[in-house]
């Protein structure tokens, strides 16, 4: 079994996606406010039957596993790949290029370093970055902050850290592997990707630049760049100001969580040095995993916008799940940790102690929304927080829900004790939750016909221009439509060797398979129809379901044997597999 088809039958798109958004179950479908845009009316429905998902408001689109966790931590298909693999314990063996590996890791980290000081210099020396210097001047920092996290600045120039680093006797592929310049697609010329921003090197715990936020020095859109993901660059791995926040960390044993650069600079230049923020990104596993090593105590200072219900909801799950200690900051409204610790350090503070445990953080933010005095509010809180509650493993844990819940709405503990188990057992009888079985005999899904038109790009990569009007949309599998989007961001057949040796195998798995049929252009207008036609039956089908289940009238067993029926008429095409 591929690493890919492996991954996919140990991982449930229910648990996976339910890390990040509450799910009701709505008949064979599950439902939640779309995580990917803020709506009242949830319309984001996850489809446990076809381990699939699709949001039909705003965002329009849906897909498997892995898309929900590219779009939702801003990985490409690779990472994701490697992040779901952590997560069920599936081994992606290396493809010996490890020494070659490493070199190109290496050359990354001496770039990225001489990139870091050149900025550096520029901010503090050249006359063109007077502008930038004011800037920083008017946010408030000191000389100590701008040399500690190696603030820089780039000019407002097309080619100027090309230069210098080409100068540096570095070859333009390597600047290109760096993230740190870009092929203009029409020309094929390169220019430096960051251009007149103030650059903020993101470093590791060691201190060594992995990559780069840039901002604007007006507040014109996007605000903040960053540097692609690249072999030493992982957004979603990252925290801001780690290397300078380690020990404080270690001794204080509380790491904060803050939003932005900005933030963790202003934070440590006051002296509240174990102030880290994840990159832009919702906090990932792994970025929490990374601190637990150091301390198992975090306080999150979350924007008052964004501590919506749902925010904390997550939350709590968190606490659970990564089995950490979280806490709530609150921040007065509006303001960022950056404006209140300048206007005053003892509001940080107290706020920073005043921290909330996620549990009466989400209590308090659900309550503010009911009338508590009622009967009836007091049975919404409980029913609301009575299924966090019933996924927490018995023990101290459960017990502060518990009685967080009880102070909350006056109801004996000994009374919701009961409601708990009588939940607990009325839930096991409703919705068996996956068993290990159903796990091991999950079907993986192939898909023929995705394959088969993919394949023919990949042998025949001169035939690209009868793949137009071809959507990424028509691929289910993402780890096709990762390869289909490659295919056509590519000149030509991708090189192999700047393919991620994760997706390699499944590239490989295609490239060994034999083309049958002659007219190659009819069999791909034939797919293209075909995918076309699924890829719409499939939005009608998963459309029947939201509606209520009881007036669900379309037969989705017809629908599902018609997608089955077009994908064997190309079985036969397809030898190998
Ligand atoms: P904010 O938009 O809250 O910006 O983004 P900020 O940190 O308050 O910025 P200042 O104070 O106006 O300078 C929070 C963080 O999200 C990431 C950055 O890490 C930023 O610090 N971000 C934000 C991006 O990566 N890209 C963006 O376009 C916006
Ligand atoms: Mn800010």
């Amino acid at each position: 079994m591929s690493v890919i088809d492996d991954v996919k039958q140990k991982t449930d798109i229910v648990e996976i996606i339910g890390q990040y958004v509450t799910l009701t179950k709505s008949g064979r479908t599950m439902r939640a406010p779309c995580p990917f845009h803020s709506e009242k009316k949830p319309s984001f429905f996850v489809y446990p039957d076809q381990q699939s998902w699709h949001c039909f408001g705003a965002c329009n689109t849906g897909g498997d596993v892995f898309s929900f966790i590219m779009k939702k931590e801003g990985l490409d298909f690779a990472d994701t790949l490697r992040l779901l693999a952590e997560k069920t314990g599936v081994v992606i063996p290396s493809h010996g290029a490890t020494e070659a590996d490493d070199q190109a890791r290496d050359k990354i980290y001496e770039i990225n370093q001489a990139t870091t000081q050149y900025f550096h210099n520029l901010l503090l020396c050249n006359p063109a970055a007077e502008k930038a210097r004011n800037y920083i001047k008017g946010r408030g920092l000191n000389e100590k902050v701008i040399a500690d996290f190696q603030l820089g600045y780039c000019l407002p120039a097309w080619g100027s850290l090309k230069q210098y680093l080409l100068d540096k006797g570095f070859q333009e592929t390597e600047l290109l592997d760096a993230g740190l310049i870009i092929k203009a697609e029409a020309s094929g010329k390169t220019h430096d990707r960051f251009r007149d921003h103030i650059i903020f090197p993101i470093m590791d715990e060691r201190g060594r630049a992995t990559g780069f936020g840039a901002r604007v020095l007006d507040d014109s859109s996007p605000k903040y760049i960053n540097s692609p993901q690249t072999r030493i660059f992982d957004k979603s791995g990252s925290l801001y100001g780690i290397h300078l926040a380690r020990t404080a960390i270690r001794q204080q044993n509380l790491a904060v969580l803050v939003e932005g650069y900005m933030d963790v600079i202003v934070a440590h230049q006051y002296g509240f040095s174990n102030v880290v923020a994840p990159m832009g990104v919702a906090i990932t596993e792994k970025q929490i995993n990374y601190i637990k090593k150091i301390t198992r105590n975090i306080s999150l200072a979350l924007d008052p916008d964004s501590a919506g219900e749902d925010a904390a909801m997550r939350c709590v799950i968190f606490e659970n799940t990564l089995d950490v200690d979280l806490k709530v900051i609150t921040l007065p409204a509006g303001q960022d940790p950056d404006e209140v610790i300048k206007a005053d350090i003892k509001v940080w503070q107290a706020q920073v102690e005043k921290a909330l445990p996620v549990i009466d953080f989400t209590l308090k933010v659900i309550a503010a929304k009911l009338d508590m005095k009622s009967s009836r509010g007091k049975t919404d809180l409980v029913n609301k927080i009575l299924p966090i509650i019933a996924d927490v493993k018995a023990g101290p844990r459960q017990y502060r829900y518990l009685t967080g819940l009880s102070l909350a709405t006056g109801v004996e503990d000994r009374k919701l004790e009961a409601a708990l188990a009588s939940y607990k057992a009325d839930r096991k009888v409703k919705a068996p939750r996956p068993t290990a079985m159903a796990k091991a005999t999950r079907t993986i899904s192939s898909n023929p016909v995705e394959e088969y038109i993919l394949t023919i790009l990949l042998k025949h990569p001169e035939m690209k221009e009868k793949f137009e009007g071809v959507s990424c949309d028509y691929f289910e599998n993402s780890e096709n439509r990762a390869l289909f989007e490659l295919c056509q961001s590519a000149v030509g057949l991708p090189v192999v060797e700047s393919i991620d040796p994760v997706i390699r195998e499944h590239l490989d798995i295609l490239l060994q398979r034999e083309l049958h049929g002659e007219d190659l252009v009819a069999r791909i207008e034939q797919c293209k129809l075909t995918l076309k036609k699924r890829y719409l039956l499939s939005l009608a089908h998963k459309q029947s379901f939201t509606r209520e289940p009881e007036d669900n009238s379309i037969d989705s067993g017809t629908i599902l044997a018609n997608t089955d029926e077009l994908n064997n008429i190309f079985k036969s095409g397809i030898k190998g597999k």
